[in-house]
């Protein structure tokens, strides 16, 4: 199955932010980001203002990163800072399906060809974080307060990292505005919470030259706890997503375009009427393919993903918004403080303060 691109760039240029005001055929496509939200829990997005180079740009760099010695890498790592900056190294983080009992039961019930890989140990692949745009000075939930970490003789990382995760965030603002007109609220009701909230870019590097074979997995079925997670494309695939009538789907991110997820921020603000997208990134038979063909290209065998984490500030209430608060699913839904409700789910998966992993 081939999901459908949204090409943002009518929105962008439409100068009227009032959606009151909008044409009825930018209307007609914002109400297609939010039902493909809804069915699929992802969207593939074209935007203007991110160019292939960009991608690539982002994806080499990290690539040179993730190819240098682990005594290296192992220098940024921050472990008594909950890894919420520098690098977190493989072996580190938990998928949920390894710990969650429910989550595993549930598995049982799925049919065969749908089931999920289960997962034997943490997931084995590296990732780096780093943040994007500004904090409250005046917050309940101060993260720590640590310098960025920056690898010594990258000279081109601060500015690299910045504008790719500038850009992403730029490309989720533009989704969660129209994502907002197409669930019937206000154009800012997401944007608007989005201000100051803890970002991160937080992209993986999966050596596949040690862990190529099919049926690895790289991160076990989950879903992100943020509002909605966005990447570029992968040099290589493997990232399959659940639908909301609960079938398997292999995603194919074609050139120029970025995925975005569903998180359980937004669920929560749409009372479950949008769900997060569950998803798992595994070695598959086109992984294996794309291998193949670095191998004979001479190119790179570590698997990039340029992931950033898209949150609601943390002092902001996640509470269904607008006409959702009438849903009779609302009560699943209490209000809670961002902050309080990222904690409660990373604690779950032995990560407590690293904001951007799910
Ligand atoms: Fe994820």
């Amino acid at each position: 199955m081939e999901l459908q691109v949204i090409d943002l760039a009518p929105y962008l240029q439409s100068n009227d932010s009032d959606p009151t005001h909008l044409d009825p055929k930018l209307i007609s496509l914002c109400s297609e980001v939010s039902r493909i939200l809804k069915e699929t829990g992802a969207l593939l997005v074209k935007d203007p203002r991110c160019s292939v180079e960009d991608n690539d740009r982002f994806i080499d760099m990290m690539e040179k990163y993730f190819e240098m010695p682990a005594e290296f890498k192992r220098l940024q790592e921050r472990p008594h800072l909950h890894y919420q900056v520098g690098v977190t190294p493989e072996g580190v983080e938990v998928p949920r399906s390894l710990v969650d009992e429910e989550m595993q039961e549930r598995f049982k019930e799925m049919p065969k060809e749908y089931r999920p890989l289960t997962p034997t140990g943490p997931d084995p692949k590296w990732r780096y974080m780093w943040r994007i745009g500004s904090r409250p000075s005046n917050t309940r939930f101060q993260e720590l307060n640590s310098e960025p970490v920056i690898p010594e003789g990258f000279s081109e990382w601060k500015d690299t990292m910045d504008s790719w995760g500038y850009k992403m965030v730029n490309a989720i603002e533009a989704v969660a505005e129209m994502a907002a007109i197409g669930f019937g609220l206000p154009n800012d009701a997401f944007t608007s919470r989005m201000k100051q909230g803890p970002h991160l870019l937080a992209p993986t590097g999966s050596d596949l030259s040690r862990y190529g074979k099919e049926g690895t997995v790289f991160a076990g079925y989950h879903y992100d706890l943020n509002f909605l997670t966005i990447h570029g494309r992968s040099r290589f695939p493997g990232l399959s997503i659940w639908l909301r009538n609960g079938q398997k789907v292999e995603v194919k991110v074609p050139i120029g375009c970025l995925l975005i997820q569903a998180g359980k921020q937004i669920e929560w603000l749409t009372a479950g009427d949008c769900i997060a997208g569950m998803h798992e990134v595994v070695v598959t038979k086109r992984t294996t393919d794309a291998i193949k063909l670095a191998l004979e290209q001479n190119r790179s065998l570590w698997r990039v993903s340029s992931t950033l984490f898209a949150h609601i500030a943390s002092d902001a209430i996640l509470e269904p918004l607008g006409h959702f608060a009438e849903s009779p699913l609302a009560a699943k839904y209490p209000p809670i403080c961002a902050g309080e409700f990222v904690e409660q789910e990373l604690s779950a998966i032995n990560l407590k303060g690293n904001k951007g992993a799910m």
